[in-house]
């Protein structure tokens, strides 16, 4: 054991802003996200909405200034039909949602809906585009109707429906998870797919059209590797990677009751972002040096056992200290990564797997996921400060894992941030923050932790979890010292 010491690495060439985008979200039709979460209805009794979308929503998001919403899939996108979104309510035609439930929807949140509402929000729609069982013209036809602004016969029909300007969507997945939900492709076959696709979209918003390749499951590099050698850079801007944090796939466990060994695999398998971020960077590199094309982790988060008695609400699952430890240590891999990873998509926004916020009836409930995107916000757009690391290994059994995951920014107004998660479950960490490099005046900081790992907020009790201020450091001329708790996440704010 020794004392872990975190310093600035004062001679990088590069200056690599973190992405916004980084800190993304996914709302899917699946259980309760959109239905009876994020989308109540219109004519809602009691759940005060904006043109059917929950106030408290809608509050609690633009608190968190969401960079972008990808919408509608997932697995459902690749059955998704727009048109059927459109129009007058009561004329839209039903879907049966056949991935998630079979439940039949009304189709009542469609393209106007959510873009309107990402207007509200002011973040970036990402629009999942249907391949899988969707033809080149229907997608061709829905760029005309978002983007157009001329006359035409889709751009029409959106001023028909109301809306007199387009959107401008720049972000556009083409296919998701082709190689398996969107349509069991080989990487090969996707490839080709992919630029009839892709061609066929026009560009109606001068230059500024991302489209986003159905990227690798996981360490499938082959996948990577396949898409790089054979989709020209005209036609893509980004390339997808999906991982969940899941110990085992036939025996997730339960969101809440974990024992230590659980909860050190969980750890492990989150860590495991590093190795598929740097394998995956590695490949693209090759292809690509000058780091054009984006890596785009567009599901990421922890995905555990159903709750009993949730058939209504797929995927849905509860949130506790753990959820928080897994968000702080992939946002720090990603922002440590940001010249590669330019963007990210946690899966899901509301009442599916590792959400940030939670419904039921009129109640909503903030997760400590949410206070993690919260406190990390100030990496949006700062500029990366590269780090050395000097940490302690978190041991169970015979295995080891890095104690502290910590990552760094300065933000337009000076402000430097460092986010630091210590995962150990037992052990407190004390670090040195080596300060001879950074001028500083004043120092603060803020906290997320609890008593136990796996507390939760719940409905009956909603801020188990909450941030609080923390100031337990001492402070010398070149350096700081401060003792992390077991299981927290610190962000300290150096002026
Ligand atoms: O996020 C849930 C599902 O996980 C998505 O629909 C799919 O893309 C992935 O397999």
């Amino acid at each position: 054991w020794s004392q872990n010491t975190i310093s600035f690495i004062q001679d990088s060439e590069d200056t690599i802003v973190i992405s916004k985008h980084i800190y993304g979200h996914f709302a899917e039709h699946l259980g309760r996200c959109i239905y009876d979460g994020i989308y109540v209805g219109e004519d809602h009794k009691t759940i005060p909405t904006t043109n059917g979308v929950r106030n408290d929503i809608i509050s609690a998001l633009k608190e968190l200034q969401i960079p972008n919403l990808r919408w509608p899939g997932g697995c459902f996108a690749d059955t998704y039909h727009w048109k059927d979104g459109i129009g007058l309510k009561e004329n839209r035609p039903a879907i049966v949602n056949t991935w998630w439930g079979g439940t039949t929807e009304n189709n009542s949140f469609g393209t106007h809906d959510f873009l309107n509402l990402c207007e509200l929000l002011q973040t970036e729609p990402y629009l999942a585009a249907n391949v899988g069982s969707g033809e080149v013209q229907e997608l061709a036809d829905w760029v005309q109707y978002v983007n157009f602004s001329g006359s035409s016969p889709m751009s029409n029909l959106r001023r028909q429906n109301g809306k007199e300007e387009p959107w401008g969507v720049k972000f556009w997945g083409v296919g998701n998870e082709a190689w398996g939900c969107g349509g069991n492709m080989t990487a090969d076959y996707y490839a080709d797919i992919f630029k009839k696709y892709a061609t066929f979209m026009s560009d109606y918003t001068n230059g500024g059209l991302f489209r986003i390749a159905s990227g690798a499951n996981s360490d499938n590099y082959e996948w990577t590797e396949t898409l790089m050698k054979k989709i020209p850079k005209t036609l893509v801007k980004g390339l997808a990677l999906h991982y969940y944090t899941v110990i085992d796939w036939e025996k997730k466990g339960s969101a809440i009751h974990f024992t230590d060994e659980e909860y050190f695999k969980t750890m492990k398998v989150a860590w495991f972002m590093e190795e598929l971020v740097n394998k995956h960077s590695a490949i693209m590199d090759k292809y690509d040096p000058k780091k054009e094309i984006a890596l785009v982790v567009d599901e990421w988060g922890a995905w555990y056992d159903p709750e009993p008695n949730q058939k209504q609400s797929i995927l849905y699952q509860q949130n506790t200290m753990r959820d928080a430890l897994i968000a702080g240590l992939d946002l720090n891999i990603f922002n440590n990564h940001a010249a590669r990873v330019k963007m990210a998509n946690l899966a899901q926004t509301v009442n599916v797997l590792q959400a940030i916020i939670l419904t039921e009836g009129d109640k909503m409930i903030l997760t400590p996921t949410y206070h993690v995107m919260n406190l990390y916000k100030v990496h949006q757009e700062a500029t990366l400060l590269p780090l050395k690391v000097t940490c302690n290994d978190y041991v169970f059994n015979n295995e080891k894992l890095p104690a502290l995951s910590v990552s760094a920014s300065i933000d337009k107004n000076n402000k430097t941030h460092l986010s630091i998660v210590n995962i150990d479950s037992k052990k407190e960490q004390d670090i040195k923050i080596d300060l001879s490099t950074k001028k500083y005046k004043s120092i603060k900081g803020t906290i997320l932790t609890s008593k136990q790992i796996n507390d939760f907020n719940s409905f009956s009790n909603p801020n188990v979890i909450t941030p609080k201020p923390f100031s337990d450091f001492k402070k010398k001329n070149k350096e700081v010292n401060l003792t992390i708790p077991p299981f927290s996440i610190i962000v300290l704010e150096l002026e």
